[in-house]
């Protein structure tokens, strides 16, 4: 069949990658895709907040499915779009896809739906908000804006004047649009994991978990990022704490989603944190997660297309997915000045060498050809992702890749793992 999938992330060449190995798989297309993505299939320029060009380019080459990588087109409802033109795909509706495209809706439902979250309020009035601060003076406390603000939309007010401060900036348009709601809670403590799972409205199908490192320097310092860097599978994340997340809180969302009339289909990607009264959930988003995908990719051993087929046509019950048994570690390499102002246009060197060492994959983000050279486009450009017996191995094979490639324009965190890594030691494993 004739695929078609949105983005140009590192996200979305993991994607390409799996899906170009599927016996399913005729024809791959990636809209606007990047330079890594153009090596296992065609990139097409396409405006994605054009839905009527995507649509148009699906009809003119026979593409039989359309997989939606980031959550803009997805929240602007292409999934609708695109199911009213005939085309199937992969992704949540517009109303589903609120799960991430608001967070006032999301925390009404674990309220309606009793699952385990941080108490909240959610206002749009800034008195009102105020008024709420002075109820729950425990700090730190969280601010945040309701809609989608790229990451950058959460406060954590240590002090009340941080927060009265963070209030004013939303509700005075530092987000747009997506701060004219906002929504308060409580701060949780623990360890945060990212939970995968596919919904075809009715069955979640667990996928794996993984740990991303937001920060953008070592030690988890400095500001926050689209991510910095991954492992998968979180072994924090045990079986036992695995099932109670689907019972506590997957499961009663998918449900709650159907008798919303807006049963949820595509992939549930639950930001958890591990409380000392077990996990909770952070937020949802609606997509897969960039970087945990390239880490997820590299250990999955089932056809992803299959599963992702399965997941659009409601058969996910009868559906059996099957991981390698290994650890896989990702590296963000991303330009000089990242997250305020990445640096453009500088040269990348070395990547062959990289992707010649063994359990190697480079995946691109922020990359163009320009002739025969491959440039940074700026933000997150390079994923350069492992696979090993532990997260120590696959942090070492992972960082001698970085060694081997030569970009004076970017830079890395160089303790991506160390959680896992000094859990390892500790237990003897590493
Ligand atoms: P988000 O942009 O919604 O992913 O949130 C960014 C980060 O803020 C999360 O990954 C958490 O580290 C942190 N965060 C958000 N909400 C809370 C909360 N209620 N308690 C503690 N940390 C939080
Ligand atoms: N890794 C964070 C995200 O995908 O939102």
């Amino acid at each position: 069949m004739n695929v078609l999938l949105l983005g140009s992330g590192g996200r979305e060449h993991a994607l390409a990658w799996a899906l170009s190995a599927s016996p399913l798989l005729s024809k791959l297309y990636c809209a606007p895709g990047n330079a890594g993505i153009a090596a296992v299939a065609e990139c097409v320029a396409l405006d994605l907040t054009d839905h009527a060009s995507v649509i148009a380019f699906a009809k003119a080459n026979k593409v039989d499915f359309v997989i939606i990588g980031p959550e803009g087109p997805l929240v602007a409802g292409i999934v609708d779009d695109l199911t009213k033109a005939g085309i199937k795909s992969f992704g949540p509706s517009k109303l589903a896809a609120q799960l991430e495209g608001s967070k006032g809706f999301t925390k009404d439902l674990c309220r309606e739906f009793n699952i385990p979250t941080a108490a909240y309020g959610r206002f749009t009035d800034q008195a009102a908000a105020l008024g709420y601060l002075t109820k729950h003076p425990a700090l730190p406390i969280v601010i945040k804006a309701d809609g989608l603000a790229a990451g950058k939309g959460v406060v954590i007010a240590e002090t009340q004047a941080e927060a009265e401060a963070a209030i004013s900036a939303c509700f005075d348009g530092a987000f747009g649009a997506a701060g004219t709601e906002v929504v308060i809670e409580e701060f949780m403590t623990g360890e945060e994991v990212s939970f995968f799972c596919l919904c075809d409205g009715e069955t979640a199908l667990p996928l794996s978990s993984a740990q991303d490192h937001k920060r953008v320097f070592d030690g988890d310092k400095g500001p926050n990022t689209g991510g910095m860097g991954a492992y998968s599978p979180a072994a924090i994340f045990t079986p036992e704490l695995a099932e109670r997340t689907m019972t506590e809180i997957i499961r009663p969302t998918v449900a709650g989603m159907a008798t919303r009339g807006m049963p949820y289909k595509g992939v549930l990607y639950a930001g958890l944190i591990l409380t000392a009264d077990g996990p909770k959930l952070i937020e949802y988003n609606a997509r897969f997660g960039d970087p945990e995908t390239q880490v997820l990719m590299l250990r999955l051993k089932s056809d992803l297309l299959a599963a992702l087929l399965a997941t659009a046509d409601g058969v996910l019950k009868s559906f059996d997915l099957r991981w390698y048994d290994a650890t896989a570690l990702t590296v963000v390499m991303a330009a000089h000045g990242y997250p305020a102002t990445p640096e453009k246009g500088t040269e990348i060197k070395g990547l062959d060498a990289a992707a010649r060492l063994v359990g190697v994959e480079v995946f691109h983000a922020g990359t163009a050809k320009h002739g025969d050279k491959i440039v940074a486009t700026g933000g997150r450009v390079l994923n350069v992702t492992a696979l090993g017996e532990t997260v120590a191995e696959a942090q070492r094979q992972a960082y001698l890749a970085v060694e081997a490639i030569d970009w004076p324009g970017g830079f890395c965190r160089r303790d991506i793992g160390w959680r896992a890594v000094e859990r390892e030691t500790r237990e003897g494993t590493a």
